[in-house]
Formats: C-alpha cells, structure tokens, sequence
C-alpha cells in the first residue's frame, strides 16, 4: 500500500534500507528500458538551448511495468544547472507569483524573498527556509483544486520553451505550459502521496524537472491501496508523467543529501550564463535544498480559456446541459408561438 511505502521511507530512525530505490545513474539497472529520442524541435539538436545539453546526446529511459513513465537523466550543462537554480530562487520567488509565504505577511510591499535573504536582513535566516512554492500561469489552487480563469499570470517564455522542447524529444507535439508549480523542498521536507487531477486536459504529460539535492520519487498506482516503486531522483533530471502514468499516486517521501553536484562542474561554453555574485548566493541555498519544476498543461486542445462556472464535463454533467438547453428551447419556443 503507498501509504506504507512512504512511511517506510520517510521514516527517521532507523533510516530506511535504500538498495532497492531504482537509480537511473547507474544504468545497470534491468528495470529500465533506453528509449531513442523522438523528434526534433525548431533548434539545432547539436547545440546546447536553455542550459540543455543537445537533444542527441540525451538518455531517455522507460520502466516497462510503469506505462507512460518517462525519466531523462540530467540533460543538463553544469550552467544550465546553476542558471535554473538561481532563476528559481532570485526570479519566480517574487511578485506577480504567488507564494506559500504571501499569507505570512512576512514582506514589505516592496520587499521580495532574494532580497530580504540575501542583503544581510536580520529575518534572513527565519525567512529561507520558509519558502515552500511558488506557482505562475494558472495559479494551483492548494484548497479547492481548481484552476480558474482569473486566477493566472503569465507564464515565463523560457519554462514555455524549454518544457516544448522537452516534450517534443519525446514525440508530444502539442505540449503549452499553462501551469507550474516551483517545490522547495529542505532536507526533512516531504510531499504527500496525491494525484494531479485539477487539469481539464489529462491527456497531456505533465513534466517536472528537480535540481538540487536528490529525493527519493514514489510512484504508486491508481488506487491508494496499490504498491509503490521507489527511484532516485537527482539534479537536473526530468521526470515525465504521460499516458497511464499521468493519474497514478506520487509523492517525495523522503530528500537524500547529493552524492554528486553537477552544478559545481567547470564548462567553457554555453547559451546561459549567471551574475557569479547571483550564484554564490543560490549555491549556499542549494546546498541544504531540492528545487522541483513541475509544469503543467491546463487546457484542451481546442479549449481556449477556462470558464468559471463551467466545470469539467463528466458525461452526466454534459447530459444535464442538454437536457437543461432543450428545456430553454422549448421556453423560447413557446414564449413566441
Ligand atoms: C508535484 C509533484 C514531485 C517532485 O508538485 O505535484 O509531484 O518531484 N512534485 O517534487
Ligand atoms: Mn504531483
């Protein structure tokens, strides 16, 4: 039962046993199936794009007994690395997104988290490890569940990119970040088993990308009752969530300190770059913290907005609707015999 995988692997003293949890770095493993990359994008698949290694030299892998699971291991440069982290801490920690800290009260109008932590404030050390999320584009609604139409922001261009080209390597063409959420994670932070089912469309994959110190990824099935496999995850790989997959139980029971930290390898050229003063800040974050990007489609494909008042459509809610739109017919009609 997931519930007691992840207390297994939450659990403090004794830790747990860890030679079972499946580590895609050691491609050893035999259950893990390599997959070829799809397709191309509009870029050049021997340059490297948003801090991506290129797309020829990726290493995309499936679990055959978790359809629809898809895991690239770390396609990352070590900039790319340091520039999505200090993105994620200096830029989406502030306004117009939306913070797990907002209701705190804990920020001047003006102020924002990176400044407050980083120029010496005394409230520094309370306020680091206080931020938990972030979300832009539609915010997730941790309460009801529900996206809504007033409810967004923008989405930035480079998570709308680099999430299409992600997506389009795996052969999804239609991929639109609509929805992201930003994890914080420390190292005794959890995230509850759940399923991510607010989205109208469910049919699009949906695509998480961590930095930062590893976490051990549960995956269950699609009842809370069903067995859970466990697998490593560490900088800068990507987990992909499509298909089957996409409605099954999941949660971080547990973050296990880096064995290895990519972002501090040395490389000569690259497409991103980072302000070194930015970085030395955002390095001594990452070193007690997990960073997950966890992007979402929202709409349908012929969709164009959510409406309000319209929720998802089950059969019987559509049946309703044009039992209800007959009834307004035959009103109309009669009102103008
Ligand atoms: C989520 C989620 C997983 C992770 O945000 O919905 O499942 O790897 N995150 O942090
Ligand atoms: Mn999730």
């Amino acid at each position: 039962m997931f519930k007691d995988y992840f207390k297994y692997y939450k659990r403090r003293n004794p830790p747990p046993e860890l030679e079972s949890v499946i580590d895609l770095s050691n491609s050893a493993s035999e259950q893990v199936r390599k997959l070829p990359v799809q397709c191309a994008t509009q870029y050049e698949t021997d340059k490297t794009i948003f801090g991506l290694k290129p797309i020829n030299s990726w290493e995309i892998f499936e679990l055959p007994h978790i359809p629809g699971l898809i895991f690239i291991r770390n396609p990352f440069t070590s900039s790319g690395q340091r520039y999505w982290i200090t993105r994620c801490f200096k830029d989406y920690s502030r306004k117009p997104n939306k913070l797990n800290i907002d209701v705190h009260d804990v920020l001047g109008e003006k102020e924002t988290w990176w400044d407050v932590c980083t120029k010496g404030d005394r409230r520094a050390a309370l306020l680091i490890p206080k931020l938990r999320w972030a979300t832009f584009g539609y915010h997730h609604n941790w309460d009801t569940k529900h996206y809504t139409e007033e409810n967004k922001i923008e989405m930035p261009i480079e998570v709308e990119e680099i999430t299409k080209v992600i997506a389009k390597a795996l052969g999804f063409d239609n991929f639109n970040a609509e929805a992201a959420i930003i994890n914080f994670y420390r190292m005794n932070s959890t995230l509850a088993g759940h399923v991510d089912h607010s989205e109208d469309n469910l049919d699009a994959p949906l695509i998480s990308v961590s930095f930062g110190q590893s976490a051990i990824f549960l995956i269950g099935g699609s009842k809370y009752e069903d067995p859970a496999h466990a697998l490593f995850i560490h900088s800068g790989d990507v987990v992909v969530m499509s298909g089957e997959s996409r409605l099954r139980y999941h949660g971080i029971p547990r973050i296990v300190r880096a064995c290895k930290t990519p972002w501090d390898d040395e490389e000569l050229r690259d497409d991103v770059l980072v302000d070194s003063k930015d970085w030395c800040t955002a390095k001594s974050f990452i070193s007690d913290a997990r960073i997950n990007i966890n992007v979402r489609r929202v709409l349908r494909p012929e969709q164009m907005t959510l409406t309000t008042c319209q929720p998802r459509r089950t059969w019987f809610s559509s049946r309703i609707s044009i039992f209800s739109s007959a009834i307004f017919t035959l009103n109309l009609v009669n009102k103008f015999k």
